[in-house]
């Protein structure tokens, strides 16, 4: 069977030809006489495909595609009509028609389109029906990640949450390094223990210590009493280290002995103590480097890495850009009590477009913002940020179409000038023009007065 395709149009001549034709192409057919009698068929005969008329007494085609839609069926509607109409057709596309045919039917066209969109359908299924098994198989509360990329992350997460070994997680800010690591915490033996987090380059040294290891009496400066540190507190369960590579020597030195016999003292005290705690680090740093430029230690290197988790940044697995961003959606909008229903074409093709230099953590901000400002059912293009888009679009307030050549000169130098360090001959040579201009427009600048060629410091905009 290629298919099944509900035939509607009033006229029973060109009815009857569109179905002969059709089940002559190895289709299965039904017929309606009008827009009425079709929605009444779609509930039994499940088509695949809707082939309509849009000039129908009663209810027009239009409407019958607007009803079934709002009926929640997305199949695929190709809409017949008169050579003198296209207007109407056109305004069927824009509603959600997948294509249209002019009568006279050309019975070749006809043919090519349907199996199109049959093909289309197919693929499309084929692709849900993927993602659905793909996501059942390694899906994790509030990680989104069915991009091939996270995938390749995903199904090893299991074995890995299973097992008591070290895991380093690297990867670029805001990539899901903590997620990650509360997922690996709470698929494990040791998920009803605590999981502690403690970040190494939040606190100077003393104060790291005391938090790691807990202090005695008096070791601690301006601090009065014993305390227990995290590894302590953590017994039995995991230890979340967050950029572990401001970790300072003197710390690496007795990490590195807790790791490999599980014990330590704390600061100032006598006693021995010995605790089981999983560790699993985390890292922005290619600690590899660190290693090699001899500011991290490379056996604890090693000890912390036995199990490396890597996750890429968000430009390298655009399909799980949208899925996140619909993720967070529904995540802000139920805490706002907004009903949102989704993104305006144009703001997906600027969510799409965008590079996400501060990966799930910027899109997250961004869509966060988005919906505070929200007013329609749909968040609109002009919602996000507005650095959200093209690159072309983002520089710098520079809008491209939109700017005068002027304004886009003055980025273009600045711009250059920074990445050179200040050096007007570096610039100069970058930019094909001579020293000499270079430097006339940067006096030029200095003195312009701002109303003119606006700030003219601004170099770039990130979001917070
Ligand atoms: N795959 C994902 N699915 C859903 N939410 C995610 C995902 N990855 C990250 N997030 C969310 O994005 C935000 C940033 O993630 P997280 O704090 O884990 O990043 P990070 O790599 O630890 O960043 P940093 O290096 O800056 O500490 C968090 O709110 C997190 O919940
Ligand atoms: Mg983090």
């Amino acid at each position: 069977m290629k298919g099944r395709v509900l035939v509607v149009d009033d006229d029973a001549d060109a009815r009857g030809a569109l179905a002969e034709a059709l089940r002559d192409g190895g289709y299965t057919v039904e017929t309606a006489a009008d827009a009425f009698k079709g929605l009444g068929k779609v509930p039994d005969f499940a088509p695949d495909l809707m082939l309509t008329d849009l000039k129908m007494p009663g209810m027009d085609g239009l409407e019958l595609l607007r009803k079934l839609r709002s009926g929640g069926y997305d199949l695929p509607v190709v809409v017949t009509t008169a050579f003198a109409d296209v207007v109407t057709a056109v305004t069927a596309l824009k509603q959600g028609a997948a294509d249209y045919l002019t009568k006279p039917l050309d019975l070749t066209e006809l043919s090519l389109v349907v199996a199109r969109e049959m093909d289309r359908l197919r693929l499309r299924r084929e692709a849900g029906l993927l993602r659905a098994r793909l996501a059942e198989r390694y899906s994790f509360r509030n990680l989104v990640g069915s991009s091939p990329a996270m995938q390749t992350v995903l199904k090893v997460l299991p074995q890995v949450a299973a097992s008591k070994a070290s895991v380093l997680i690297t990867g670029e800010p805001g990539t899901g390094k903590e997620l990650i690591a509360a997922a690996i915490h709470e698929h494990s033996p040791r998920a009803k223990e605590p999981f502690l987090k403690l970040h190494c380059a939040a606190l100077a040294e003393p104060l790291l210590e005391s938090e790691l290891f807990g202090h005695e009496n008096g070791a601690l400066p301006g601090s009065s009493g014993r305390r227990e540190g995290r590894l302590q507190q953590a017994a039995g369960g995991t230890l979340f280290l967050d950029e572990i590579s401001a970790l300072p020597p003197a710390l690496q030195v007795r990490l590195l002995r807790f790791l490999q016999d599980h014990t330590f003292e704390r600061m100032g005290g006598e006693e021995t103590l010995d605790v089981d705690v999983r560790v699993i680090a985390a890292s922005n740093h290619d600690l590899r480097e660190e290693v090699a430029m001899g500011r991290f230690r490379e056996d604890l290197f090693y000890r912390l890495n036995v199990v490396n988790v890597d996750l890429p940044p968000l430009r390298a697995r655009p399909s799980d850009i949208l899925a996140l961003a619909i993720h967070f959606l529904r995540k802000y909008a139920s805490e706002d009590g907004k009903p949102l229903e989704g993104f305006s074409d144009e703001a997906l093709e600027r969510l799409a477009a965008y590079e996400w230099p501060g990966n799930v953590r910027e899109l997250e901000n961004a869509i966060a913002h988005a919906v505070v400002l929200a007013s329609g059912p749909r968040v609109t293009a002009a919602e996000l940020p507005p650095n959200v888009g093209p690159a072309a679009v983002r520089t710098a307030g520079i809008r491209i179409p939109g700017s005068k050549m002027e304004d886009i000169e003055r980025h273009a130098i600045l711009t250059t000038l920074e990445a050179t360090g200040g050096s007007t001959t570096k610039a100069a040579d970058i930019l094909g023009m001579s020293v000499r201009t270079v430097q006339y427009r940067l006096q030029q600048y200095h003195s312009a007065p701002k109303s003119e060629l606006g700030a003219p410091t601004i170099i770039s905009r990130r979001p917070d």
